[in-house]
């Protein structure tokens, strides 16, 4: 049997464009490890709201990060994060944590360090990284490159149809509100922002379904496997 290549593979795009839900879809099929970079912002951000520290004072928050322990692993449910030992990935999705995360995410130093961490995680290849500056930062020489967009209608639809129900459960004009604070903020920052890397291929997935766009990537992953 021919040795396949083992890709990376990055996976950008604005909140609620899908990224997680596929990039775990296609790791799965794959065989490969994802890692949801989104995440580990989140960590941070969770962290420095514990210690009550805002992104206000970016020296502090930059030192926290410095003196940070976070572990990840592949989980039942995906990749969980892990600070002092401790599993914080049930805490990252919560209102505050979403409210502080792009303002967080901004603090240069806070990027090199997760930059680091993400790289040394993609060594040798078999991953699928989503984020924001994937294609563009951190994996620049990523043989695959997606840019996943979808209108900000959809996106916020998508994200007030999965909190329904559950504790975190917001009114549609909030989650709106904060969509599109948070893509204007990532789109707008100094150090990467938000935008797609020269050679992505853009997949607008408003009306397509988890599957089909999953597919559409793994149609990408064949060709380059192929070629
Ligand atoms: O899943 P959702 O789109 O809501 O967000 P996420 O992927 O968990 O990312 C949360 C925030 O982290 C984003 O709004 C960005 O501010 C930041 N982020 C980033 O700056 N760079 C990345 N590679 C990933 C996330
Ligand atoms: O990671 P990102 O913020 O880009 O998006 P996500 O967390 O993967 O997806 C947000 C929500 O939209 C999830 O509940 C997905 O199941 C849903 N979704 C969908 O219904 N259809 C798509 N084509 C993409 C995402």
């Amino acid at each position: 049997m021919v040795q396949m290549h083992r890709l990376s593979v990055a996976i950008d795009g604005p909140a609620g464009a899908g990224k997680s839900s596929v990039a775990r879809m296609l790791a799965a099929q794959l065989g490969y490890i994802y890692l949801d970079t989104g995440a580990m912002y989140r960590a941070i951000t969770y962290e420095a709201l514990r210690k009550g520290l805002s992104e206000k004072d970016p020296k502090a928050v930059s030192e926290m990060a410095e003196h940070m322990n976070m572990k990840v692993a592949e989980g039942a449910q995906g990749m969980e994060i892990f600070l002092d030992g401790n599993n914080v990935t049930p805490f990252l999705r919560t209102e505050e944590v979403s409210r502080h995360v792009s303002p967080v995410s901004a603090i240069p130093r806070v990027r090199e360090i997760l930059v680091a961490v993400q790289r040394k995680l993609s060594e040798g290849g078999g991953v699928v990284l989503d984020g924001r500056d994937i294609g563009t930062v951190v994996l620049p020489g990523a043989d695959v490159k997606v840019f996943l967009t979808a209108s900000a209608e959809e996106r916020a639809k998508r994200r007030f149809r999965e909190l329904k129900g559950t504790p975190e459960e917001r009114p549609f004009s909030s989650i709106c509100d904060n969509i599109r604070r948070r893509d204007a903020i990532d789109a707008g920052r100094a150090v990467s922002p938000l935008r797609a890397a020269a050679d992505a291929v853009l997949i607008d997935n408003s009306s397509m379904t988890l599957e089909e766009t999953a597919e559409a990537i793994a149609v990408l992953c064949r060709r380059v496997q192929e070629a």
